[in-house]
């Protein structure tokens, strides 16, 4: 009932000559695909618009996504990007709250949910990162972090059903490291569980996805999951090889 998402997240990585040369090596593997897997790939913004026509021009179903955006629609806001410049650009999905930009750049779960609000409100569906750290884990309280990272980035209960969770614990992000699948499954049910307190349902039709040090070798494992609905991916999306070979691995 949920189709699977794979996400790939280039973060900062990927000239506009990297990115069109990637689409050109992926997208004929991917062929075929699109029925069993969504497949999105999350690029910097400046690469968006060429990679757009670029897959017009392969005809494809690779959907776009950015991997942040701002939730004003325009004004004096020096440095930042709006929903209706990503439509522009052909995007469908935005990364909202991804660890980085929560540990690097202070962003709060209160700027998280007015992101994911503008996404909604302009049609693009927030892929909302929730995660625990090393000591937060260490100190058996994943479950209050993640369930808090949920209510207070989700202001907008209403149209949950809108919004794709990626479960991303830190201390699995870029370190090759990945959870268990037991670990995923149940930090995943988990939220599934939250999503239903609060929003019914829905939640059962909401995709959770898992993502750090996601490989062709292990994603097997977490798609073998009844609460893992697909991957947010790193490090082996950047080669168009490798990122083929996963997505082959969740058919
Ligand atoms: P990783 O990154 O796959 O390189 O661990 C995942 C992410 O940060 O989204």
């Amino acid at each position: 009932m949920r189709k699977p998402l794979l996400a790939a997240n280039w973060k900062m990585n990927k000239t506009v000559a990297e990115a069109t040369g990637w689409l050109q090596g992926f997208c004929p593997a991917a062929e075929g695909s699109e029925e069993a897997v969504e497949c999105a790939v999350c690029a910097p913004f400046t690469a968006l618009w060429p990679m757009a026509q670029e897959l017009e021009r392969l005809g494809t179903a690779l959907r776009l996504g950015a991997q942040d955006m701002y939730w004003e629609p325009a004004g004096a806001f020096t440095g930042e990007i709006s929903a209706a410049m990503l439509g522009e650009c052909g995007v469908s999905y935005v990364i909202c709250g991804h660890s980085e930009r929560r540990t690097l750049l202070q962003e709060g779960s209160s700027v998280v949910a007015k992101k994911c609000a503008a996404a909604i409100a302009a049609g693009m569906t927030p892929i909302l990162c929730v995660g625990e750290s090393q000591s937060i884990r260490d100190g058996g309280l994943t479950k209050e972090w993640l369930e808090a990272q949920l209510f207070e980035s989700l202001e907008f209960w209403d149209n949950a059903q809108e919004i794709v969770i990626a479960y991303e614990p830190i201390w699995a992000i870029g370190t090759g490291q990945a959870a268990s699948a037991a670990d995923a499954e149940e930090a995943c049910g988990f939220i599934r569980q939250v999503l239903r307190e609060r929003a019914g349902e829905v939640a059962d039709g909401i995709r959770i996805l898992y993502g750090g040090s996601v490989s062709a070798g292990n994603i097997g494992e977490f798609m073998a999951c009844g609460n893992v609905d697909g991957a947010l991916v790193g490090g082996a999306s950047l080669k168009a090889e490798s990122f083929a070979e996963l997505l082959r691995n969740m058919l």
